[in-house]
């Protein structure tokens, strides 16, 4: 796979100037993970409160590197120094690489990229983090749709290697190196796949999702599911993978490849997950969802 990626890649510039849109779970997890890697990052958002979260959360990364002796303090907060936090578009024109990272409503993506285009170089790249949305409807918003990819990272961003690279089909070939390029230097292990509902990971997490509810909903306890899960092998059960996943997201995830592939999915899935974003119960982001979390004295959710 690696060596698929360094063909990939070609010999696309490195990304030495990053432009982040949204800064939540994954465009927070982006910035620390892009300036870990040595990368100049802005991170736009328009909650002023978000930027000082995603800030925070990277403060604690930076920590955590440094008790394990990653980091030096110094070079920890030269990391830290690289990310810059606006609510405006400054720098827009600078950067190499675009990576939106807002709310997964396709509305919303096409508004935020339309309208910073017109800021950007003509040869900067954009690339969208959607995790089942079509790139494809994103790409028709854009003056310049040869210039966008997706890059569907993974949560939590700074520990999972999977990255999907995103090809559509009007997308230039020097946009997926560039794409696939900075995919390396971020550490990751990029597969480039087809625009299609759900990619590659989500279409497989989804049957299993799937396969988990109708258990919960016949009466098994998820705890029980989990600890199965985890004694076969894998780091998490469904239940605490939802938690971290975020009810919301997994909601729509579902929502998109049931619609995107009707003929595969069972009509009859229990809708657990929404019904549990419905009553807020979104998991680590809102304090509770199959499990309750609270975080703890050194920063962390528990
Ligand atoms: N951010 C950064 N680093 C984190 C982290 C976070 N939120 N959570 C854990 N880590 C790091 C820890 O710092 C630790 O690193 P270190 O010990 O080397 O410093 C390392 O990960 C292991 O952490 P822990 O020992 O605390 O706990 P675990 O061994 O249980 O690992 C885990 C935590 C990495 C989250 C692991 O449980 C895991 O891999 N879970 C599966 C996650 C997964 O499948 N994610 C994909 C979700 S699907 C998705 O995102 C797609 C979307 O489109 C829906």
């Amino acid at each position: 796979v690696k060596k698929a990626a360094q063909k990939a890649a070609g010999d696309a510039p490195r990304v030495s100037s990053l432009y982040v849109l949204g800064a939540g779970i994954m465009g927070g997890g982006i910035a620390w993970t892009a300036a870990r890697a040595g990368m100049e990052v802005r991170v736009k958002d328009i909650s002023e409160a978000a930027l000082q979260k995603a800030m925070e959360e990277a403060r604690r990364l930076a920590a955590r590197e440094v008790a394990r002796g990653r980091l030096s303090e110094e070079k920890a907060q030269a990391c830290l120094a690289r990310i810059r936090t606006q609510t405006d578009d400054n720098g827009a024109d600078q950067a190499d690489l675009v990576i939106e990272a807002v709310v997964e409503k396709l509305e919303v993506k096409r508004q935020v990229l339309a309208a910073l285009e017109p800021l950007l170089r003509a040869d900067a790249v954009i690339a969208t983090n959607t995790s089942s949305l079509r790139v494809g409807d994103i790409a028709a918003a854009l003056a310049d749709p040869g210039r966008l990819v997706g890059m569907h990272f993974f949560n939590p961003v700074p520990v999972m290697p999977l990255l999907e690279v995103v090809r559509v089909k009007a997308t230039r070939p020097e946009a997926l190196a560039l794409a696939v390029r900075c995919g390396l230097d971020l550490k990751k292990t990029p597969v480039v796949v087809s625009d299609c509902p759900g990619f590659l990971v989500n279409r497989i997490l989804t049957a299993y999702i799937n396969a988990f509810t109708r258990l919960v909903a016949e009466g098994v306890d998820f705890r029980a599911i989990d600890r199965a899960m985890e004694a076969w092998g894998w780091p998490m059960g469904p239940a605490l993978l939802e938690d971290v996943v975020g009810m919301d997201t997994g909601a729509h995830v579902i929502e998109v490849i049931s619609a995107g592939y009707p003929e595969r999915m069972a009509a009859d899935y229990p809708d657990v997950i929404a019904a549990m974003a419905r009553a807020g119960r979104l998991g680590q982001k809102s304090g509770a969802g199959f499990y309750a979390w609270s975080r703890g004295s050194d920063g962390r959710l528990t």
